[in-house]
C-alpha cells in the first residue's frame, strides 16, 4: 500500500478505525493526547471493551503496520491521509456540540502537514464544519485538501461495522480527494459496498439524519408503549406485527428504557441546535419530542419501581441489572439504566448495580453507588430487581434459583427481553414496560 494513514483520536471510533485500516494492509499511526492510552495501545491493549478489537489491534501492532503516538508532528509527517476521529460531546449548558477537540486537532496538525495531504473528518459535526476547516487550512496549510467521511459504527460491532459497513459516504470538493479515498477504501469498494460521493454539507448531514431517524424509531415505539400501557395492550406484539411490513422493518423497534450512549442523545440535540442557527429549527421540532419521549422512559421506570414497592423506595433494596447504555459495551455515557439507578438511590433506596463490563466506568462517574459483577451477590435480599440493560446473561438467569435469595420476588423488565411466563411461573411479580400486567 502506498498511502500512509494517520488517525487522530483513539476513542471507540479512532482506535477501531486505526486498527481496521491496518488490517486492510495500510501503515497507520494513531494519535491520542493521553499518554497512558497511547502506551496501552502500543502494548496491544484496547483501553475500553469492544469485542474483536483487541485481536485486530494486537495482530497489526505485531505485524509492524500500526503504532500510536502523542506527537502531532510525528503523525502529520508520517501520514498522507489524516482521519479526524475525536469526540464532539454535548456542550455543558447547551444543546450544541463542543467542537474544541476537532478544531484543536486540526490546528495542531496544520503546521506539520505537507502539500498534497488529505484531512478527512470522521467525527459527527454540525453541518458547515468541513467548509470552516477548509477555510482555516487554506490559510494555515496551503495545498492540503479536506474531505468528510462520516462513520456509522455501532459500539459492540465496531470492527464488523468498519470492515463491512452498510455504505461509505464521502463528501469531497476535488477529484484528487475522491481518488485518494477510493484508494483507501478499495478493499471495501471491491466487496460492492455502496460508495456515495457527495458535497461537504450532504456528507455531514447524512450522519445526523441517520441517527435522528434511528432515535425517532425508538421513541416512536416507546410512545406506542405508553399508549399500550394505558390501553392494556402489548407493545412487544405490536412491534412484531408492524415490523413485518417491510416498509417499516423490525429493527430498532425494541420498546423499553430508551436510547442512551455517547451518540444518539447528543447528536439529535446538536442537530436541533445547528438547525436553529441555520434558521431551520421548525424542521426539527419533532426531535424535541423524540428526546422528551426518551427521557420520559427513565422517569416512568422510576415511578413504576416506586409504585411496585409501595409509595416509597426509601430503605428498599433494589438490584439493578446493567450499568452500560447497551449490552456488549463498557460504555456508561448517558446510560438509561444507570440514570434510573442513580435516581432511585437519590430517593433513598439501597441500590446495587450489576454489570458484566461496565462497573469500572460507572464507578468513575458515580463513585458512591454500590456495584457488583456477580448477579447473585447483587440480588441478595432484594425487594426488587430492575432489568435495565439487556445483557444476554440476564436471559440465562434461573428465576426459581434467584427467587431463593431475594427478599421479595418483584422484577421489572425495562428492556422487554425476559421470558415473562418463565418468571411468572416461578412465582415472580413481573412488570414489563408497555406490556399487560398479568
Ligand atoms: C449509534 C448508531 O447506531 C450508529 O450508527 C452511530 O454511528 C452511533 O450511534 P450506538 O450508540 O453504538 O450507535 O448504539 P445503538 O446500537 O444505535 O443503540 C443506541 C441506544 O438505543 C442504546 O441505548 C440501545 O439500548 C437503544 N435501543 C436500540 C433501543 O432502546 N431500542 C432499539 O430498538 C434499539
Amino acid at each position: 500500500m502506498t498511502v500512509r494513514l494517520s488517525v487522530i483520536g483513539t476513542g471507540y471510533l479512532g482506535a477501531t478505525h486505526a486498527a481496521c485500516m491496518a488490517e486492510l494492509g495500510f501503515d497507520v499511526i494513531g494519535l491520542d493526547v493521553v499518554p497512558e492510552k497511547v502506551e496501552l495501545l502500543n502494548s496491544g491493549k484496547v483501553p475500553f471493551y469492544e469485542p474483536e478489537l483487541d485481536e485486530v489491534l494486537e495482530r497489526n501492532i505485531k505485524a509492524g503496520r500500526l503504532r500510536f503516538t502523542t506527537s502531532f508532528q510525528e503523525a502529520a509527517e508520517f501520514g498522507d491521509v489524516h482521519f479526524i476521529c475525536v469526540g464532539t460531546p454535548q456542550q455543558s449548558g447547551s444543546y450544541a456540540a463542543d467542537m474544541s477537540q476537532v478544531f484543536g486537532s486540526v490546528r495542531s496538525l496544520a503546521p506539520h502537514l505537507k502539500s498534497g495531504d488529505l484531512v478527512v473528518g470522521k467525527s459527527t459535526v454540525p453541518v458547515g464544519t468541513a467548509t470552516q476547516i477548509a477555510h482555516e487550512l487554506s490559510q494555515s496549510a496551503p495545498g492540503v485538501d479536506i474531505a468528510w467521511n462520516p462513520e456509522f459504527l455501532r459500539e459492540g460491532f465496531a470492527v464488523e461495522d468498519t470492515l463491512n459497513p452498510d455504505r461509505l459516504v464521502i463528501g469531497v470538493r476535488s477529484h484528487e480527494g475522491e481518488a485518494k479515498l477510493r484508494e483507501v477504501y478499495a478493499p471495501l469498494i471491491a466487496k460492492d459496498i455502496p460508495f456515495l460521493v457527495t458535497d461537504f454539507p450532504t456528507a455531514e448531514l447524512v450522519k445526523v439524519a441517520a441517527n435522528s431517524f434511528l432515535a425517532t424509531k425508538i421513541s416512536f415505539i416507546n410512545a406506542m408503549a405508553e399508549v399500550c400501557e394505558a390501553a392494556g395492550a402489548d407493545v412487544v406484539q405490536l412491534a412484531e406485527a408492524i415490523g413485518y411490513d417491510t416498509r417499516i422493518g423490525n429493527r430498532f423497534l425494541a420498546a423499553g428504557l430508551g436510547f442512551g450512549g455517547g451518540c444518539l442523545p447528543k447528536d439529535i440535540r446538536a442537530f436541533m441546535a445547528r438547525a436553529g442557527e441555520l434558521g431551520a429549527e421548525e424542521a426539527l421540532t419533532f426531535l424535541r419530542e423524540v428526546d422528551q419521549i426518551n427521557l420520559r422512559r427513565r422517569s416512568h421506570t422510576v415511578d413504576l419501581v416506586t409504585k411496585e414497592l409501595g409509595a416509597s423506595v426509601r430503605d428498599k433494596n433494589i438490584c439493578v441489572l446493567g450499568a452500560t447504555f447497551k449490552p456488549d459495551s463498557d460504555d456508561v455515557r448517558d446510560s438509561p439504566s444507570l440514570d434510573v439507578a442513580v435516581a432511585l438511590a437519590n430517593a433513598g433506596a439501597n441500590v446495587i448495580v450489576h454489570d458484566p463490563k461496565g462497573t469500572v466506568n460507572a464507578e468513575r462517574v458515580y463513585p458512591t453507588m454500590k456495584y457488583s459483577t456477580d448477579v447473585a451477590a447483587a440480588a441478595v435480599d432484594a425487594d426488587l430487581i430492575l432489568h435495565g440493560t439487556e445483557w444476554a446473561e440476564y436471559r440465562e438467569i434461573d428465576p426459581a434459583e434467584l427467587g431463593k435469595i431475594v427478599r421479595t420476588k418483584n422484577v421489572i423488565d425495562a428492556r422487554n427481553k425476559l421470558d415473562v411466563k418463565l418468571w411468572r411461573d416461578a412465582g415472580w411479580n413481573i412488570r414489563a414496560l408497555g406490556r399487560p400486567t398479568a
